[in-house]
């Protein structure tokens, strides 16, 4: 398969060097990030194995001992006492050494925070505050963990590829040849839960080209172009049901109880801590350059661009009526990498160029492709529900009981109330009332079929 690095018209697909869209890894790096850093930030990276190393607990976790919250505050006493590493021009004209600090320090942030007790305020050592607010600055992206930090700028190859030639250029990652260098449990659960995005990043790319063959002949625009568009939809189709596939794979390696209560609770940001503490990073005021962040949403593959693609190339409309708020959608965006925000701009920047164009070619075939890729894409939001169902709402709702029935409070037998009933609504890592929201995502795909 072959990408043209190049604009062919206004609004084709811009694959290349200029949005960082690979035409073998997509919105992957074509080549595995670095491991570590150098020398001068080894104490990030000593610092990060020591917290691996730990095996910490998360401050609110049901069986956090007095000893495991000992080890965790002695490892934070240290995190507080290292200094200031400096965000040189050594690390911030090196995109790669960047991507890595990002990482790096995004993960010191959630281990400190999220082994806090639960009953302390939120205050980020300068030590991480200072340079992951600089090394997000100059990233564009916020101060915390990202899907880019989680998923495509975090593998490796299981085993190498042989063509070690660098001439010949890099093989794309098979799919089952993938690992995650940096876990915060160490579990297989967490790994996988990541490398099914990173398999979908990558199943992906082969959309991303039948995108760019349907804008060409979209130009065009004859009677054998309208033939070769609805043989490229009905090929899309078929891509996004196997990512649909690779999504409900997940669950052959990722247990939904071990991935709820000692994967998830690592991802919180600012907007799902329970006792709503903010959270402060220590000197940044003394910090000409450098402002507090507004918004801090967790990691979510609600990220992924490959996803935000389709919904733009297939005409899906996210955008919040209510024109006060962004919607998640497009709040998500800005925590993506800046290349693919631009790129994702770029498509945008025509809205629904392909739909209307199946509207006006009024050709039933071509209708019948077209609606065949938006049902796929319907159909893979349909198997996300059942996904956050079973890693979500499910053992939220067993956790809710467990807690009740040990509080001892339930004495006539009586039914406890699972939360988003009586409760708050149950939250995503994004921050959204997640059922209400996934649901309306689903039924806004379902809704651009064109009848
Ligand atoms: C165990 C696996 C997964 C779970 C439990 C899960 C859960 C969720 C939740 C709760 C949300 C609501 C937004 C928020 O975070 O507040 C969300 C959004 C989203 N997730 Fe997932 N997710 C999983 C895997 C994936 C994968 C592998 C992808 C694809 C790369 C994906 C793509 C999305 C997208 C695009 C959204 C935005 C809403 C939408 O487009 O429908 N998710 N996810």
């Amino acid at each position: 398969m072959t990408i043209d690095s190049s604009i062919h018209q206004e609004n084709a697909i811009p694959v290349g060097q200029v949005f960082d869209v690979d035409s073998r890894t997509g919105f992957m790096p074509p080549q595995p990030p670095i491991r570590r850093l150098p020398a001068t930030w080894e104490e990030w990276e000593a610092m990060l194995d020591a917290a691996i190393a730990g095996g910490f607990k998360c401050g609110d976790a049901a069986d956090l001992t007095e000893e495991d919250a000992e080890r965790s505050e002695s490892w934070r006493a240290q995190v507080r006492k290292m200094p200031v590493l400096p965000v040189n021009g050594a690390l911030t004209s090196c995109p790669l050494l960047l991507r890595r600090g990002h990482l790096v320090l995004t993960f010191l942030l959630h281990y400190y925070v999220q082994t806090l007790p639960i009953d302390v305020p939120i205050l980020i050592p300068r030590s991480i505050a200072i340079p992951v607010l600089r090394v997000s600055n100059v990233l564009d992206i916020p101060p915390l963990l990202t899907f880019s930090d989680t998923v495509l700028y975090n593998w490796e190859y299981k085993t190498a590829p042989s063509s070690a030639n660098p001439d010949e250029g890099v093989e794309a990652p098979q799919l089952d040849n993938l690992r995650s260098q940096t876990t915060f449990s160490g579990l297989a659960d967490e790994e996988e839960f990541y490398l099914c995005s990173a398999r979908i990043e990558l199943r992906g790319v082969e959309a991303l080209e039948l995108m760019r063959q349907t804008m060409d002949e979209m130009f065009v625009g004859d009677e054998i172009a309208v033939r070769r568009i609805s043989a490229y939809l009905k090929t899309m189709a078929g891509v996004i049901n196997e990512l649909k596939t690779l999504l409900l794979d997940v669950r052959k390696q990722c247990d939904p109880e071990r991935y709820y209560s000692l994967v998830r609770p690592w991802f919180r940001g600012e907007d799902s801590d329970m006792t709503k503490r903010k959270w402060m990073f220590e000197g940044v005021e003394e910090e000409q350059d450098l402002s507090p962040p507004r918004e801090l949403s967790g990691p979510s593959a609600g990220q992924s661009s490959i996803v935000h693609v389709l919904d733009v190339f297939l005409g899906v409309d996210h955008q919040s009526k209510n024109s006060d708020k962004p919607s998640f959608m497009s709040r998500m965006l800005t925590y993506m990498p800046r290349n693919h925000r631009l790129f994702l701009k770029h498509l945008s920047a025509n809205p629904r160029p392909l739909r209307s164009f199946i509207v006006s070619a009024q050709d039933e075939e071509l209708l019948d492709s077209y609606n065949k890729a938006v049902l796929a894409l319907k159909e893979f939001r349909d198997a996300h529900m059942i996904i956050a169902t079973l890693y979500i709402i499910g053992p939220a709702r067993r956790a809710a009981r467990a807690a009740m029935a040990g509080a001892a409070q339930i004495d006539s037998g009586a039914e406890p109330t699972p939360p988003g009933k009586a409760g708050e609504p149950l939250k995503g890592t994004g921050g959204t009332d997640l059922v209400k929201f996934l649901k309306d995502t689903r039924n806004r795909t379902g809704a651009t079929m064109i009848s």
